[in-house]
């Protein structure tokens, strides 16, 4: 069976399992940023184990299940927990879920993660949208034959394509604008995702600010690459759990992400509720 045939078979797995929902938005959560997916009304609850070909997420702070149903009363599909490159995925496995979301019917994604801040204003617990990204992985997961049949609108799945605007800027105003009415400010930053799974050194930290970037992980923008290839626009936003390492005066541990993750949570759920009945008309994906 070819990688194509699989991530058919699962998008036809789950809409199967969805019924009459339709949902043309994406959200995934990353560490411990699940509080959203407790916001949906009604939902339907798929772990990710039930699902053909699909990869198990092996983090703690990562639950794995889709929940999908009405968030704010606008139909989402969201992905609690992702897998990683770290945890032995290959780039297509860690890229599954993203392209069975896209024959699934999804044209807008939601891309959040738990980053380390590298800029000096960053504080923990400050959410950030991201502007753009480095990809730092060492590997692109589209690299082999292209594969065109995942495009999801007309200019898609072409083998080279522009990654100029690829964190929409429709969808970071539109995020700022909420964020304002949520009562924060949203900064814009620049995500450089590494493979993990040890955190960086000091010394790769000043590498990566004098690189451009201001955030640090070790997810999404395998995601995005994808999504872009899809023809899916992407929002990004990041949570800063901690100062990246130099920055701060204690040890980084995964334990100090998902704190910081577990105190935002409640407020990165109430951004995209706010978000979520926005997001179609955005990028004119109503139908
Ligand atoms: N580095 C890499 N990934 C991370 C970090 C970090 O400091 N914090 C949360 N995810």
């Amino acid at each position: 069976m070819t990688y194509y045939d699989q991530v058919a078979e699962a998008a036809a797995f789950l809409k199967s399992r969805l019924g009459s929902l339709a949902p043309k938005v994406g959200i995934v959560l990353g560490s411990g940023l699940g509080a959203a997916a407790q916001a949906v009304a009604n939902p339907v609850i798929v772990p990710y184990a039930e699902i053909p070909h699909f990869p198990q997420s092996t983090v703690e702070g990562h639950s794995g299940r889709i929940v999908a149903g009405a968030l704010n009363g606008s139909p989402v599909v969201i992905m609690q927990g992702r897998v990683h490159y770290y945890e032995g995925y290959s780039p297509l496995e860690v890229t599954f879920p993203m392209r069975v979301l896209g024959l699934l019917g999804v044209r807008v994604v939601v891309l959040t993660n738990a980053a380390g801040g590298i800029h000096a204003e960053y504080h923990p617990g400050q959410l950030v949208l991201l502007a753009d990204h480095i990809n730092q992985m060492g590997w692109n997961p589209l690299n082999g034959p292209n594969e065109p049949r995942f495009a999801v609108r007309p200019a898609a799945g072409l083998r080279f394509f522009d990654m100029t605007e690829a964190y929409s800027k429709a969808l970071r105003a539109l995020a700022k604008k909420a964020a304002l009415e949520e009562g924060f400010s949203l900064e814009e930053g620049v995500y450089l995702a590494t493979p993990g799974p040890s955190f960086e050194t000091p010394a790769e930290i000043r590498a990566f600010r004098a690189l451009g970037a201001t955030l640090v992980g070790m997810s999404t923008v395998p995601e995005t690459i994808v999504a872009r290839h899809m023809g899916i626009e992407v929002l990004g936003i990041s949570c800063v759990t901690n100062l990246a390492a130099g920055l701060g005066s204690t040890p980084l541990s995964h334990e100090e992400v998902s704190e910081t993750g577990r105190q935002v949570e409640n407020r990165l759920a109430a951004l995209l509720k706010r978000l979520a009945p926005r997001i179609p008309a955005t990028v004119g994906a109503e139908s």
